[in-house]
This record gives structure tokens, C-alpha cells and sequence, in this order.
């Protein structure tokens, strides 16, 4: 197993783990001021959680707190390539904490691996992608009491699963938090994506046609950076209410079938499949560029680009060239996992603070007043709490802002006065 592979592995490889996570937890200031406090008060105590997670120092941070605060953990990853070995390695070694998770590992060992992570029995399940607690849905494998998914994908299959009265325990959807989506979706991911496609490609995007597909907090965020770099950007949406968006915010809206030819470089958000699908790859440029930053490697229908290219190689890391039977090249990104986790380093610390330690919060909320959490649906964090991580995280920041004076609380709160 893993975990014992991680307390073999070169010490060097812990130390270069441990001095990553040391540099990330000094930019994730709430996290850090809700850890002091959790060292001392270990709400965790005597919990047994499995996290299935992307292993990179940000989660390693959460993770951490969640582990002075008492908790016992197992994790796993919740992607392949976005598992870094140095950080495991440190989990294990520095902190104890078992992990069984390897970068790059295949999809049977990922399976084994997310089984040893559920076989402590946790009363507590951190998911991200919701592959966790769906494996946890038959009711034999199940003795957690909570779960909490921290991605809009996961959510989307939760939602299927609480709607056929198969999810197995309250969730909290941790994504759905507007401190989460307008903050580690927009900006986090809008930042990762375009770190991953220069560090596969270096190309300049000045001057490109970029097609985002999807217009969520991802897709925005995305577009708004892409624009920022100088690219020609073109939306694609189904929703009416997006693609409006979309248009008033000045990009163009166009149809995956029509933009399809024009796109230098394109890249999909949408929690959806075949966004390109096998019918539009005859169709790209000579020379297009495809990424995908949504969840699951499905956006893409990359399996169809093997099976009909008539050549493949790797040009470098993260950037594989596929000759089409017309003769033209394109170029995919990670495989079509998510580019900016596979081929950048995940969304900054800076945003992941205001996640993880929303996370942490809620979890001491759930097992502290869980006589709220009563259904087997979804549930969204406490609207107090997302309050005041924003506020810890104001005052990291050495930033102030106006509060209501209780003449303008009232005057809110009234119904009588009008015109
Ligand atoms: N890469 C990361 O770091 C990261 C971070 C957060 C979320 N995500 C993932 O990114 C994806 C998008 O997340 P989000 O928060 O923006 O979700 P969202 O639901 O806010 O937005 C997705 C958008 O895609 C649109 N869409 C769906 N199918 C489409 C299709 N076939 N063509 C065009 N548009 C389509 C939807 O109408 C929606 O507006 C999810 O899979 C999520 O899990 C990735």
C-alpha cells in the first residue's frame, strides 16, 4: 500500500513536502488563526474522517488543522495527476497522518487506494468529485454521519443522488458557498488554468482565439484572465441566462459548432461531456489547442481523439500532439484532466484560505449541531459562518469596512416607510 510506500520514501522528498506546505500555510492567515484556536479547544477529538482530496500543500494545510484539532485521518487523492508525491511523503512522515495516493496512479489503484482511505470507518467524509461518498452509497460500506463535497461536479452527481434517495448521509455542498464558487472558482481556477496551459505550451495568448466553454465561476474567471492577456475570447453556453452573461459582458457568444473553427486554444468549464466531441475534432484549426479545467476528463472526448488520430507523441510535459486522418495537428493538455491541477499547481493559497477554512469550521459545526443536518439531502454551510471566515480573512488583510448602524438596521428590517 501506499501509506507504507510514503514511510519508505527518501526523507528529502518529506522535507521538500514539509517546506512547501510551511511556505503555503504562511499565505492562508484564516486558516491559521482557526488552527491556534482548534490546537487548543480539539473539537476533532476522537473523529474519524477519510478525505479524498487534491493532495497539494493547500489541502495538506486543512488537513493539518483538522489533525491538531484531533481528528484521525485517512486520505486519499481525489485525481491522479494532481497528487504530489512531496506532499504526501510529508503528510506521512512529519504528521503521521496515513495517505494512500501516488501521482499519476491508474484508475484501479486509485479505487484501491479511495477502499484503504473509507476502511477506518470515518464518521466524517471530505469529498472532491464526489467519487467517496458515492462508493460509500451502499448502505453496507456506509457508518459515516456527514459528508462535505467540495467541487461543483461532486455537487451535481450529490444532487442526482439525494434526488433518487441514494445519498447515504447529509452532505454539506461546501462548493455552493458563495465564499467558495466567487473566490477559489473565479479567481483561483481562472488563475491555475491559464498557469497550466503556459507551463504545457508556453505559448503568448496575445493575439489568440481562446473559446471558453461554460460561462459558471470557472468559465468567468477564466475569460476575464484570458481577455486580461491579451486574447480574442468566444463564450459558449447552454444556459440562456449565462450566455447572456456572457454577451453584456462583452465577449462573444457563439455556438460550439461555429466556433469550433476559429479557436487557437479552448478550454471547457462546464461539469458536462463531450463538450468537443469526436463530430468537431475534423473541424479544429491545424495547430488547436484543447484544455479542459472542469472536474472529470469527460469534457473532452479524448478517448475519441486516440482511436481516430493516425500518430501521437509527447512534445513535453502535459502536451501531447495527435495527427488527424486530415492531416492536421492538435494539441491536448494533461490528458484532459483538469489542466490547471495536472500542469500548474492548483488555485493559489491565497483563495484556498477562504475555503478550507470555511471547511474546517463547518466540520466542527456539523458534529457539534448536527440536530440540523436530519435528512439524507444536501445542506449548505451556515450563512454566520461564511461571515466570518470572510471577516478573519479582512483582518489578515489588514483591510476595514463599514458596518450597519443600528438606525440602518432597522430601517432594513421596516416595512412601513416608502416613497
Ligand atoms: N479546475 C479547478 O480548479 C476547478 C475549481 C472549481 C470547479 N471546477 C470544476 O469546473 C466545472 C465548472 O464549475 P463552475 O463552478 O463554473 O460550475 P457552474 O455550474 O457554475 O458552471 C458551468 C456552466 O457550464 C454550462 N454548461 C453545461 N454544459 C454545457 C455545454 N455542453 N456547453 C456549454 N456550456 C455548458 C452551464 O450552463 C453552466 O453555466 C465543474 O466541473 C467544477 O467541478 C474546477
Amino acid at each position: 500500500m501506499s501509506h507504507n510506500r510514503w514511510e519508505k520514501a527518501d526523507p528529502k522528498l518529506a522535507q521538500q513536502g514539509q517546506a512547501l506546505i510551511r511556505w503555503t500555510e504562511r499565505r492562508m492567515p484564516a486558516l491559521a488563526s482557526y488552527k491556534r484556536q482548534v490546537e487548543r479547544s480539539k473539537p476533532f477529538q476522537g473523529i474519524k474522517m477519510s478525505a479524498s482530496l487534491h493532495l497539494t500543500p493547500e489541502t495538506a494545510a486543512v488537513v493539518r488543522c483538522l489533525h491538531v484539532g484531533g481528528a484521525q485521518l485517512r486520505l486519499c487523492g481525489s485525481n491522479p495527476l494532481s497528487t504530489r508525491n512531496a506532499i504526501c511523503a510529508s503528510l506521512v512522515q512529519h504528521d503521521g497522518i496515513p495517505v494512500f495516493a501516488e501521482y499519476g496512479e491508474d484508475r484501479k489503484t486509485y479505487y484501491a487506494h479511495l477502499e484503504a482511505a473509507v476502511a477506518l470507518k470515518p464518521d466524517v467524509v471530505i469529498d472532491d468529485g464526489a467519487d467517496m461518498i458515492a462508493f460509500l452509497a451502499r448502505p453496507a460500506r456506509t457508518t459515516a454521519r456527514v459528508g462535505f463535497e467540495q467541487t461543483t461536479t461532486g455537487v451535481q452527481r450529490l444532487r442526482g443522488m439525494a434526488n433518487t434517495g441514494s445519498l447515504p448521509f447529509p452532505v454539506i455542498a461546501l462548493n455552493d458557498a458563495p465564499l467558495k464558487q466567487e473566490f477559489d472558482n473565479y479567481y483561483g481556477t481562472g488563475q491555475n488554468t491559464i498557469d497550466g496551459i503556459l507551463r504545457a505550451t508556453n505559448i503568448l495568448l496575445a493575439g489568440k482565439t481562446v473559446v471558453v466553454a461554460g460561462y459558471g465561476w470557472v468559465g468567468r474567471g477564466i475569460a476575464a484572465r484570458m481577455r486580461g492577456s491579451g486574447a480574442r475570447v468566444i463564450v459558449t453556453e447552454v444556459n440562456p441566462v449565462r450566455a447572456l452573461h456572457a454577451y453584456y459582458d462583452g465577449f462573444q457568444l457563439l455556438p460550439m459548432s461555429q466556433a469550433i473553427a476559429s479557436g487557437d486554444v479552448f478550454v471547457t468549464a462546464t461539469g458536462c461531456r463531450d463538450v468537443i466531441a469526436q463530430s468537431d475534432f475534423a473541424q479544429l484549426k491545424d495547430g488547436a489547442i484543447l484544455a479542459n479545467s472542469g472536474h472529470f476528463d469527460v469534457e473532452i472526448a479524448a478517448t475519441n481523439l486516440d482511436t481516430i488520430s493516425t500518430a501521437k507523441a509527447e512534445i513535453r510535459p502535459n502536451l501531447v500532439e495527435y495527427r488527424l486522418p486530415n492531416g492536421k495537428r492538435v494539441y491536448l493538455l494533461a490528458q484532459g484532466r483538469l489542466v490547471g491541477q495536472s500542469a500548474a499547481e492548483a488555485s493559489p493559497a491565497d483563495i484556498m484560505d477562504m475555503t478550507f477554512a470555511l471547511m474546517a469550521m463547518t466540520v466542527e459545526w456539523a458534529i457539534r449541531d448536527n440536530s440540523v443536518l436530519m435528512d439524507r439531502q444536501l445542506y449548505l454551510p451556515p450563512a454566520d459562518l461564511i461571515q466570518r471566515v470572510a471577516s478573519i480573512k479582512l483582518e489578515a488583510l489588514g483591510l476595514q469596512h463599514d458596518t450597519l448602524t443600528a438606525a440602518q438596521e432597522a430601517y432594513i428590517a421596516a416595512w412601513a416607510s416608502g416613497t
